[in-house]
C-alpha cells in the first residue's frame, strides 16, 4: 500500500510519535511505502512531500514541533481545492491519507473523505477539545509545562506580594486552565465554557489577603471572558483563517483586580512555551499507541474514521461523529476544583 501523512494546524509535542509510529507500523511490519506532505494540507494541494522511511523517522519520538511541517491551511480555502487534492491522491497512487490535526484538520478531514479520498484520521491537540476521544496527546506536556510554570511563579508572587493572572491555552475550552489550576494549587481558575463574575472572583483573591496570604495566583485560559455587562472587556478579533485573535483575558484581568484590590497585580502569558519541546511518556505512548492504529485502520479498509482514546483502548470512531461539538469542561469537573463560578 502507498500512505500518505500529513500534519495540519497548531503543532503539539507528540506529532513527531504519531509519524514515527506510522511508518514503523507501515513500512516495517506491511511492507508498505509512506510519504508525508509538507506543512500539512498545504503539500497535498500543492503536490510538495517526501518519502518517509526508517531513516526519515529516526531519533524523532522524543522531538517536538513535526518534521513535516504544518500550516491552517485547508482544501475548502481554495475554489478547487478538494479538486485538486484527489487529483493529487490519484496522481501519487496513494492508497489512504492519514492527516493528524485538530479541530479543523478533522473537519478538512471529514470533508475529504465525504468526497471520496480514503482518510483515516489522528487527533492531535494541547487543548484537549476533540469530542469523543477522552484525551488528546499533547495535553498531558502543555498541562505539565503549565503546572511547572505555576509553581515557578507561586515563590515570585509571594516574595512580592502580588497577584497574578496566568494566562494558558483554550479558546473555547478550559481543560488546560482546569487541570494546571489543580495540579499547581491556583487560587482561582476561569474558562471559557463558564463566564466569570468580577465581583465574585475579586471576593475570593480579596479574602486571601484578608486571611493573611501574601498572594494570589488566578489561571486563565485565553477564551475566558466575564459575564456580559459586569466588566469592560475587549474580546478581540478573528485572524486571517477565522481563528480568534484575543485581546488579552490575562492583561485585562490583571489591571481590574488591582484597581478593585488595592493590590499590585501582573499578568502572565505562557503563550507557545506550552506547544513546543519534548513530549512526556504519556504523550509518546498515546501518540505511538494512535500510528500503529491508523495503519490498522486502513489495511482494514475502515476509512471515514479516526482514532480515539475510550479507557484504556484506541477504538475507531466516525469523523463525523467526532467533529460535531467541542467536548468542553463540565459543570462537575469545575466544581471539583472549587473554582469562581
Ligand atoms: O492548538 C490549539 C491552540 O493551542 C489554542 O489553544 C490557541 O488558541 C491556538 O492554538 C494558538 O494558535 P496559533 O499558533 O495559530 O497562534
Amino acid at each position: 500500500m502507498r500512505i500518505g501523512v500529513l500534519t495540519s494546524g497548531g503543532d503539539c509535542p507528540g506529532l513527531n510519535a504519531v509519524i514515527r509510529s506510522v511508518v514503523h507500523r507501515a513500512v516495517v511490519d506491511h511492507g508498505d511505502e509512506v510519504i508525508g506532505f509538507r506543512d500539512g494540507w498545504k503539500g497535498l494541494l500543492e503536490c510538495d512531500y517526501l518519502k518517509l522511511d526508517l531513516d526519515a523517522v529516526g531519533g524523532i519520538l522524543a522531538r517536538g514541533g513535526t518534521i513535516l511541517g504544518s500550516s491552517r491551511v485547508q482544501p475548502s480555502h481554495l475554489r478547487d481545492g478538494v479538486e485538486r487534492a484527489k487529483g493529487h491522491v490519484a496522481e501519487l497512487g496513494l492508497d489512504a491519507i492519514i492527516p493528524i490535526g485538530g479541530e479543523g484538520t478533522l473537519k478538512a478531514a471529514r470533508l475529504m473523505s465525504d468526497s471520496g479520498l480514503p482518510v483515516v484520521g489522528v487527533p492531535k491537540t494541547i487543548d484537549n477539545d476533540i469530542a469523543v476521544t477522552d484525551v488528546t496527546f499533547g495535553f498531558d506536556t502543555a498541562v505539565t509545562v503549565a503546572t511547572e510554570a505555576l509553581d515557578r511563579l507561586k515563590t515570585t508572587a509571594e516574595s512580592h506580594q502580588r497577584v497574578l493572572v496566568v494566562e494558558v491555552m483554550g479558546r473555547h475550552t478550559g481543560w488546560i486552565a482546569l487541570h494546571s489550576g489543580m495540579a499547581a494549587g491556583a487560587h482561582a481558575v476561569v474558562v471559557p465554557e463558564r463566564p466569570f463574575d468580577i465581583d465574585e472572583l475579586t471576593r475570593v483573591v480579596g479574602n486571601r489577603f484578608q486571611a493573611g496570604k501574601r498572594f494570589a495566583i488566578v489561571v486563565a485560559a485565553e477564551g475566558a471572558k466575564p459575564r456580559a455587562g459586569t466588566m469592560e472587556f475587549d474580546e478581540g478579533g478573528k485572524d486571517i483563517y477565522g481563528h480568534e485573535r484575543f485581546a488579552g483575558i490575562a492583561r485585562q484581568l490583571s489591571i481590574e483586580l488591582e484597581e478593585r484590590l488595592g493590590k499590585e497585580a501582573r499578568p502572565v502569558i505562557l503563550g507557545h512555551v506550552q506547544r513546543g519541546g519534548t513530549p512526556t511518556a504519556y504523550d509518546r505512548v498515546l501518540a505511538t499507541r494512535f500510528g500503529w492504529h491508523a495503519v490498522e485502520a486502513v489495511h482494514r479498509g475502515e476509512f471515514g474514521k479516526m482514532t480515539a482514546l475510550r479507557g484504556t483502548d484506541i477504538e475507531m470512531v466516525s469523523l463525523a461523529e467526532a467533529v460535531q461539538t467541542l467536548k468542553t469542561v463540565p459543570q462537575d469537573r469545575y466544581e471539583e476544583a472549587e473554582c469562581v463560578l
